[in-house]
């Protein structure tokens, strides 16, 4: 089957990591656009990867028929109302990944019936290791909805939502979720040096245990509950540091920290749309 010739608007980290991605995963090159204002990064798109690269948003929505937008929130309603006759004329799947902006306000913005699929994914993207969440307006066709899918599964793993107020729960969850780890592995990390391991060695074991944890997470039949109490034996360290977590309210403070981040993905959207 010919695969759908795909644009990305705005150039950038996700632009690149989904590009490099879809390479990596046999999509023809020649059927992959991007369009930047940087004349030196579209030069490096052409040299290093092998796509089309132009400065010309409307050119890019003309060659292609999905249009992936890329530029960050606070610029996609002028980038989409700069779009929007190429958008009309053509008809493309419009594929948005920019965090909080609801698809009602791309569909209006791009002049209304538009096929939307607006998605939320996390910067392990950037290694192949992301985390996205999709949904897909009533304009979406099964074919697009495909297409959408193979784009972002591209850096990593998918799950469809039915509902678009789950993307404010996607991103509390897996889209600031990296940052979430990022702080354990800080504190541990400063504990660790504390205790008197070196700042290398910290670093390292600290590393490869929440690797290692990740990894025997997904390999593992069983729930991380199962898990946890599995390594968990009666009277022994690990015993004793849960029970100082559950003592400290951990599964508080993880709620609350959760339920502020989906509050603020909803007043952003409320900020950014309209
Ligand atoms: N990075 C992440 O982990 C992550 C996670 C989830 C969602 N997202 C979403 O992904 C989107 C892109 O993020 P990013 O981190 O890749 O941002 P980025 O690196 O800043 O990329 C955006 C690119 O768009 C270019 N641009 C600016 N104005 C443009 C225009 N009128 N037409 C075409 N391109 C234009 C920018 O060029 P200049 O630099 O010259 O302005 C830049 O190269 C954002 O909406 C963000 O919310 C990112």
């Amino acid at each position: 089957m010919k695969k759908a010739k795909i644009g990305f608007i705005g150039g950038g980290n996700m632009a690149g990591s989904l590009i490099k991605g879809l390479i990596a995963d046999s999509y023809p090159a020649d059927d992959i656009w991007v369009s930047d204002p940087d004349e030196s990064k579209l030069k490096a798109y052409r040299d290093q990867l092998g796509v089309n690269a132009t400065i010309d948003n409307d050119e890019l929505v003309n060659e292609v028929s999905v249009v992936v937008l890329a530029v960050k929130p606070q610029i996609l309603k002028p980038v989409s109302m700069g779009i929007k006759e190429a958008v009309k004329k053509s008809a493309p799947l419009v594929v948005s990944i920019a965090a909080g902006i609801r698809s009602k306000d791309i569909a209006n913005w791009l002049g209304g019936d538009v096929a939307i699929v607006r998605c939320m994914p996390n910067t392990p993207a950037l290694v192949g290791s992301g985390a996205t969440g999709l949904y897909a307006n009533e304009q979406v066709s099964a074919e697009q909805n495909d297409q959408a899918e193979s784009i972002m599964r591209s850096v990593g793993l998918i799950v469809w939502l039915d509902d678009e107020q789950l993307l404010d729960a996607v991103t509390a969850v897996s889209g600031s979720g990296p940052a979430y780890y990022f702080l354990m592995m800080e504190a541990m990390e400063k504990v660790a040096v504390e205790m008197g391991i070196s700042q290398e060695s910290a670093r390292l074991l600290v590393q490869q245990t929440a690797f290692g944890a990740a990894k025997l997470a997904m390999e593992a039949s069983d729930s991380p509950e199962t898990l946890r109490v599995k390594v968990t034996s009666p009277g022994g360290t690990t015993e004793r540091a849960i029970s100082s977590f559950e003592g400290d309210d951990f599964r508080k403070i993880v709620r609350s920290a959760l339920v502020a981040a989906q509050n603020r993905s909803a007043e952003l959207s409320d900020e950014l749309g309209g």
